[in-house]
C-alpha cells in the first residue's frame, strides 16, 4: 500500500496554495509534514481528503488515481481525515460519537467489527473509556482531541490523515498524545501526521517533509532532520531545548514562561514575558 502525491497544484481563486508538491507515504510508516503556519499543510491534506480539488497533479492510493474523487469514495478506500476537534456531536456521548466514526461499516453490517473496535479504541485511550457515557461537549481539549482520533479510527482506517493534532494542547496531553499515535503504528496503522510541532512529531515519525510557501523544501527521514543544524535553528529551537516548540498563540506564553523557568529554576516567575524570544537560548 502506497500513498503518493505528485506534483501537486492547488489554488483558492487566484492564491495559490500548493505549488507542485509531491510525497509519499508506505504502509506502516509515520510520516510527517511539518511547517510554519500558512504553509499549506491543511490544504494538502484536504486535496488527499478529495475536499478540494487540485488544478494540477495527481494522487495515488493503492496504485490507483484517485485525483478529483469525490471524499466519500477516498474515505472508503481507507484514506481517512481525523475530524476537526469542532466537528463532534458535542450533546453526544462519546461512545455515540466513536460509533457514529464507524457509521459506513455498521451500514455494511460489520457490527461485531465495530463493538471489538470500540474496545480497542478504550484500550488506547483509557481517558475516553473512563468517560464513554459523557457527552463529547463537556469534554476537555484535549479529550476531544483524543476523541476525534478515536473516532477517525473507528472507521479502520488504512492512512489516518492527522491535521496538527497536538495544537492548543497542554505539554504534558501532548506526549499522551504523541505516545497514542504511537500505539495506532503498531495496531499498524499508517499515518501522514502534520505539524507545527516539528520537534515532537519527528520523534515518533519515520520520514519526514519540510514544508514552506506551499513547497516541500526538505524531505529525508526523521534522523537526519532532527539532526540538521539549520532545521534546529528553523523548527527546533535550538539544539539542547528539549522543551516541544509552543504550536498555538495560547501555548506560547505557557511555554516561554516554561522555558526560562527551566533555565532559572525560578518557578515564581511571572507572566509578563516577552513571548517567544526565549524559545532560542
Ligand atoms: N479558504 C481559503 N481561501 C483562501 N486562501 C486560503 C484558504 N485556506 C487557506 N488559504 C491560504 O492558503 C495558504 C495555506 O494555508 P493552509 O493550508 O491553511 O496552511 P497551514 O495549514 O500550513 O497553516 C495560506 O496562505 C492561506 O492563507
Ligand atoms: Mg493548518
Amino acid at each position: 500500500m502506497r500513498l503518493e502525491v505528485e506534483n501537486l497544484e492547488v489554488a483558492y481563486g487566484p492564491v495559490q496554495a500548493l505549488h507542485g508538491v509531491s510525497l509519499r507515504v508506505d504502509s506502516g510508516e509515520i510520516v510527517t509534514v511539518i511547517g510554519a503556519n500558512g504553509a499549506g499543510k491543511t490544504t494538502l491534506l484536504r486535496a488527499i481528503s478529495g475536499l478540494l480539488r487540485p488544478k494540477a497533479g495527481r494522487i495515488w492510493f493503492d496504485g490507483r488515481e484517485i485525483t478529483g474523487w469525490p471524499p466519500e469514495r477516498i474515505v472508503a478506500l481507507g484514506l481517512v481525515q481525523v475530524p476537526e476537534r469542532r466537528q463532534l456531536f458535542d450533546s453526544m456521548s462519546v461512545e455515540d460519537n466513536l460509533r457514529l466514526g464507524a457509521y459506513l461499516r455498521l451500514r455494511r453490517g460489520e457490527r461485531k467489527a465495530v463493538e471489538e473496535d470500540l474496545h480497542r479504541v478504550f484500550e488506547i485511550f483509557p481517558r475516553l473509556k473512563e468517560r464513554r457515557r459523557q457527552m463529547a461537549g463537556t469534554l476537555s481539549g484535549g479529550e476531544q482531541q483524543m476523541l476525534a482520533i478515536g473516532r477517525g479510527w473507528m472507521a479502520r482506517p488504512r492512512v489516518l490523515l492527522l491535521d496538527e493534532p497536538s495544537l492548543g494542547l497542554a505539554p504534558l496531553l501532548v506526549q499522551e498524545l504523541f505516545r497514542i499515535l504511537r500505539a495506532l503504528r503498531e495496531q499498524g496503522l499508517t499515518l501522514l501526521l502534520v505539524e507545527q510541532n516539528a520537534r515532537q512529531a519527528l520523534r515518533i515519525a519515520d520520514r519526514a517533509y519540510v514544508m514552506e510557501t506551499g513547497r516541500i523544501v526538505r524531505e529525508g527521514t526523521a534522523a537526519e532532520l532532527l539532526a540538521d543544524p539549520i532545521l534546529q535553528a528553523a523548527y527546533l529551537g535550538g539544539a539542547s531545548s528539549s522543551i516541544p516548540l509552543p504550536s498555538s498563540s495560547t501555548e506560547v506564553a505557557v511555554h516561554a514562561r516554561f522555558t526560562r523557568t527551566a533555565a532559572s529554576g525560578d518557578a515564581a516567575m511571572g507572566e509578563h514575558g516577552h513571548g517567544g524570544d526565549d524559545a532560542s537560548g
